[in-house]
C-alpha cells in the first residue's frame, strides 16, 4: 500500500465510522441500553466489503434492539443522507447549467428514485415496525389473548417479504448515467463527488438491506411460529 493509499482508506474507515455511529444519536427508543457491542458488529459489518454478516453472533441481541437501529438509519436517510445527496446535485445543476442532458437525466432518475424510496421506508415505518413490536409485546406477554389471536389473523411476515422490493439496486443507475456521459478519467470533480456519495449510500442500503432480511425477518418469524404454536 503506498502512503496515498493508506491515507485513502483511513479517510474511507473514519467516514464509515462516522457513517453508522452518528445514527446511535438518532435511536430514541431505550438509548441508555442500546448495546454498544451491537454497533460495533454492524461497524465491523459496513466496513468489510467480504466478509459475511455476522448473523450468529446479531442473535443474541433482541428483535426491539436490531429494529431501533434499522429505524435510526431510516431517520439519517431522511434527515442528513438524502438531503447531501441533493444540494450536490444542485450544485451541479448550477454549474452545468450548459450540458443539460446528463443533468436533466440525474435529475429526473433521482427524483423518482426518491419518491420510491420513501415509500419503501414509509410501508416499513407504517405496517412492517409496528407488527413487530405488537409482536414483541404479544411475546413478553404484554396483550391479551384475543388481541394476539387478532395480530395473527390479521398479519404475518410473509406479507411483509412479498412486498420488500431491493430499493439500494436502481442506485447503480446514477453511475451509468455520469460514466454514459464521459469517460471516468474526465468527470468533473462535483460528479465524482455526487458518485462517490450515491455509491456510499448505494452500499449503506445494500448493509441495510441484508440486516432487515437476514437479522431481523428470521428473529421475526421466531418469534410468530412460537406464538402461532401458543395460541
Ligand atoms: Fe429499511
Ligand atoms: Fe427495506
Amino acid at each position: 500500500m503506498t502512503q496515498s493509499e493508506t491515507v485513502q482508506s483511513l479517510i474511507e474507515s473514519s467516514k464509515i465510522y462516522q457513517m453508522v455511529t452518528e445514527r446511535l444519536d438518532l435511536i430514541e427508543n431505550e438509548p441508555l441500553n442500546f448495546e454498544s457491542e451491537l454497533m460495533e458488529l454492524i461497524l465491523e459489518f459496513y466496513s468489510n466489503d467480504e466478509s459475511e454478516l455476522p448473523v450468529e453472533k446479531l442473535r443474541k441481541f433482541s428483535m426491539m434492539q436490531v429494529m431501533y437501529y434499522l429505524q435510526a438509519s431510516h431517520k439519517l436517510y431522511i434527515s442528513k443522507t438524502l438531503p447531501e445527496i441533493e444540494q450536490s446535485m444542485a450544485h451541479i445543476q448550477r454549474r452545468y447549467y450548459d450540458t443539460p442532458q446528463v443533468l436533466d437525466a440525474l435529475v429526473l432518475f433521482f427524483n423518482h428514485y426518491k419518491t420510491h424510496f420513501l415509500e419503501h421506508i414509509r410501508m416499513e415505518e407504517r405496517d412492517f415496525f409496528p407488527y413487530l413490536k405488537k409482536l414483541y409485546n404479544a411475546y413478553t406477554g404484554d396483550l391479551s389473548r384475543e388481541e394476539v389471536q387478532k395480530l395473527l389473523n390479521n398479519t404475518s411476515i410473509d406479507q411483509f417479504i412479498d412486498d420488500h422490493d431491493a430499493v439500494e439496486d436502481e442506485l447503480r443507475h446514477v453511475s451509468t448515467i455520469i460514466h454514459d456521459y464521459s469517460a471516468y478519467e474526465s468527470i468533473p470533480l462535483p460528479f465524482k463527488v455526487f458518485l462517490n456519495q450515491v455509491e456510499l449510500f448505494e452500499m449503506d442500503l445494500r448493509k441495510h438491506a441484508i440486516i432487515e432480511d437476514h437479522v431481523l425477518v428470521p428473529m421475526a418469524q421466531k418469534i410468530e411460529k412460537e406464538l402461532r404454536e401458543r395460541f
